[in-house]
């Protein structure tokens, strides 16, 4: 290398490369890939090219585990370990608001399980549909007025119940305008729920949900640990490796760059 191009200041694509460099080493050397549904969020329909990444990466093996750059769970990973080290901070907060809310208001325990997990896809998985999402994925350790609640609030929260004292929340003309009007498929499992036994249970998650945005409050997931004990089945395998319908969404979750 001359003396001219040790000082000039380095190109963005050398900084790239030097940092996909340091990147990899970070990796113990084997190459993470991302699944088509994180380069949609950029807009882009494209998925990482198994043959093209080698080539760039001569003598690397694809990561097919852990990936060091995330918090490492335990070989058996608990309910909790998944809210501690792979939800997002900002929606457990509000997950923990709601759940706080429904414990001072004296409901039951499945509602205020309920609570604490109806936005669990939003906080660790995918925000589109995530009731649905969330739903599935608890099904499996959990009564199913529980799991039906936590599906059932993603249509529920766009239909106001005064009688519960449910209005439309005012952040919903805020964020989607006022003349939003949710999907027919919202529409009809909202009134498919309004004549299910387990109604109210996920009223009360919309009741207790819009309110619990308080950036300033002071929530620990320690109030709940008894509750998740008695009304989360946590499988003796950890979350993820016990066979169930749910058990691959928790694998991808802990293993997200994970090539195959
Ligand atoms: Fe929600
Ligand atoms: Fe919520």
């Amino acid at each position: 290398m001359g003396p001219q191009t040790a000082t000039r200041p380095m190109r963005l694509s050398e900084r790239a490369d030097e940092l996909e460099h340091q990147m990899m080493h970070e990796l113990n050397e084997k190459i993470a890939t991302k699944s088509l549904l994180f380069y949609l969020g950029d807009g882009k329909r494209t998925t990482d090219n198994g043959a093209a990444l080698q080539a760039q990466n001569p003598g690397k093996y694809f990561l097919m585990g852990h990936d060091p750059r995330l918090p490492k769970l335990p070989d058996k990973p608990t309910l909790l370990d998944f809210l501690k080290h792979r939800f997002a901070s900002t929606s457990l907060n509000h997950l923990l608001q709601s759940a706080t809310l429904a414990l001072k208001a004296g409901h039951g325990e499945k509602v205020v399980l309920a609570c604490l997990l109806h936005d669990i896809a939003v906080a660790g998985f995918i925000r589109c549909d995530h009731g649905y999402w969330g739903a599935q994925l608890i099904e499996p350790y959990v009564d199913e007025e529980v799991s039906w609640a936590v599906r059932v609030h993603q249509a529920l929260r766009f239909f106001p119940d005064e009688s519960a004292g449910y209005k439309y929340p005012d952040a919903y003309r805020k964020y989607f305008g006022p003349d939003y009007r949710p999907e027919p498929y919202i529409e009809e499992e909202y009134k498919r729920a309004r004549q299910h036994k387990y109604y109210m249970t996920a009223r009360l998650i919309c009741v207790n949900d819009v309110y619990a945005f308080d950036p300033n409050a002071v929530v620990s997931i320690d109030n709940f640990v008894d509750i998740i004990g008695r009304n989360f089945r946590q499988p003796k395998e950890g979350l993820g490796f016990d066979s169930t319908s749910s058990s691959h969404m928790w694998r991808t979750l802990n293993w997200p760059t994970r090539f195959l």
